[in-house]
């Protein structure tokens, strides 16, 4: 999908503020993240063209931080740890039922757009409470299947709207006078 005119706009814009064009690499691609929700190979090939640089350089800078998403991701992340410790206490049966239940594999999103999920060799600091896993930077701990359907299940809400604030006074519809009583002598 080719960027949005503004996008792009701002793009060029960004090749002349800076004295150098590779300082404006990271700016660029947040311009794209925040349009497209993610940088695929086709605007990072764009970002190059606005900024006269080769498309490698832009690839490399998306792939070294990780705040750059290169394919669309879950609302949720879920990652799951497989380091020795959680793995002693079941670690392994948890990701393959965290996988069941989810009904896409590691590293995958899943259909309703809800949950993206991965499993890390690395500890991820909580091996006290193995086996675990983190939920949008949340520990959760001693997994169990049951645990891990509530968990899901959380996540699976619809994000709540804020219900609209209470109209200020002089917003508020004014209250229909009342009708002045009719006297006797009038009826
Ligand atoms: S090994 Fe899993 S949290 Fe440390």
């Amino acid at each position: 999908m080719p960027l949005a005119k503004s996008t792009a706009d701002h793009i060029k814009d960004l090749a002349q503020r800076y004295p150098s064009k590779q300082s404006a690499i990271i700016p660029a691609l947040w311009a794209v993240q925040h349009e497209q929700g993610y940088v695929t190979p086709e605007a990072m090939a764009e970002i190059a063209e606005h900024l006269g640089l080769p498309a490698s350089l832009i690839e490399a800078t998306a792939s070294f931080y990780s705040m750059f998403l290169t394919k669309p991701e879950g609302r949720h992340e879920v990652v799951i740890c497989v380091n020795a410790p959680c793995m002693l206490r079941g670690a392994d049966e948890m990701t393959a039922y965290l996988g069941r239940a989810l009904g896409v594999r590691d590293g995958g999103t899943t259909a309703d757009g809800a949950i993206t999920w991965h499993s890390t060799i690395e500890c991820l600091g909580a091996c006290g409470g193995a086996p675990m896993m983190q939920v949008d930077h949340q520990f959760e701990e001693n997994l169990t299947e049951e645990r891990i359907d509530a968990i899901i299940e959380r996540l699976r809400q619809p994000v709540a709207v804020a219900a609209p604030a209470p109209a200020a006074a002089s917003e508020r519809p004014k209250r229909k006078a009342p009708a002045p009583r009719r006297t006797r002598s009038e009826s």
